[in-house]
């Protein structure tokens, strides 16, 4: 989900210019201004991904959506099967690695499905909080960690993991080739990494841009491939995820005059035209240390 200050109101304009890639924020002003988004907007989120009847899909990304796709919440699920059929089989009790994992809701269903030890990275304390107790309602609390910090400075040791995923948050970070580093480092000789995300060869064509970090599909393969992943590969999603997405926020917004209604069309529509235009995309990378 991408990110902008919570005063919308003053941005979306084309004059307001970009953060330089050089200006790194401090670890400090970066947690402050994703911790204040998501506090903001998750709700807003959670809603949208709910089913009719209260259940929540716990995920916070714009899913997969197919022909017969009515619900975030279905796509969600979409989103995260099509990731982790990119998964090698795994020997029992492998140790996996969720960099920002958000609200849980992947790492519960992987944990549900398959015999692995998981770890979740997160910026936000208050994701981590709500992820714990998801997994604890799952009874899943003793196969799945929450970890505070950040994917371009992780708090593990070399080669700690069997495979690592990362499901829409790479955009959030500055320095990609950090992260994609850090990456490298804590996997096994061998291991699998997956990251799926929004892509964009022009970011001075996204209305708001505070935050968000999105790169091109050539750039995420080089960086990739300079910190060192092999075999790397992309799978190109994007043509089952703006439209739908948006049509389906449009519909659930339909009568709504808050806020969060209108920052959310307003940065949908844009997506949406720019995947229309071919400078949008949202692809799966898949690379092994
Ligand atoms: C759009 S949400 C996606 C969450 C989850 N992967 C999912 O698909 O439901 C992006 C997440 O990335 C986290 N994040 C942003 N910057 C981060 C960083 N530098 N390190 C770790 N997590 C970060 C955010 O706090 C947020 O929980």
């Amino acid at each position: 989900m991408p990110s902008s200050s919570n005063q919308f109101a003053d941005e979306g304009s084309a004059s307001v210019p970009m953060k330089n890639q050089c200006e790194i924020e401090t670890l400090h002003e970066m947690i402050q201004q994703v911790a204040g988004f998501y506090n903001w907007s998750r709700n807003y989120w959670i809603e949208l991904a709910s089913l009719p009847d209260g259940t929540t899909s716990g995920m916070l990304n714009f899913g997969l959506w197919q022909e017969d796709t009515t619900t975030l919440f279905d796509a969600q699920e979409n989103l995260r099967r099509e990731v982790f059929r990119h998964l090698p089989a795994l020997a029992s009790g492998a140790a996996g690695l969720e960099i920002g994992c958000g609200i849980g809701g992947a790492a519960v269903r992987l944990a549900k499905e398959r015999d692995v030890h998981l770890t979740c990275l997160d910026l936000v304390a208050e994701q981590l909080e709500l992820g714990r107790s998801l997994a604890d309602r799952h009874g899943l609390g003793a196969q799945i960690d929450f970890t505070l910090g950040s994917s371009m400075s992780m708090p593990f040791d070399d080669s700690s993991f069997d495979f690592s995923y990362c499901i829409e948050s790479s955009f959030h970070y500055p320095d990609n080739q950090a992260f994609l580093r850090e990456n490298q480092r804590v996997l096994k000789p061998g291991a699998t990494t997956l990251i799926a995300d929004i892509t964009c060869s022009d970011n001075s064509r996204v209305g708001f841009r505070r935050g968000n970090h999105y790169r091109s599909v050539t750039d995420m393969t080089a960086a990739m491939l300079t910190a060192g992943f092999t075999d790397v590969g992309v799978t190109r999603i994007g043509d089952r995820v703006f439209k739908p997405l948006q049509a389906f926020a449009e519909a659930f917004g339909h009568g709504r005059r808050d806020k969060l209604q209108k920052y959310w069309r307003l940065v949908l529509r844009n997506y949406e035209k720019l995947w229309e235009e071919g400078v949008m995309g949202y692809d799966i990378f898949v690379g092994r240390k």
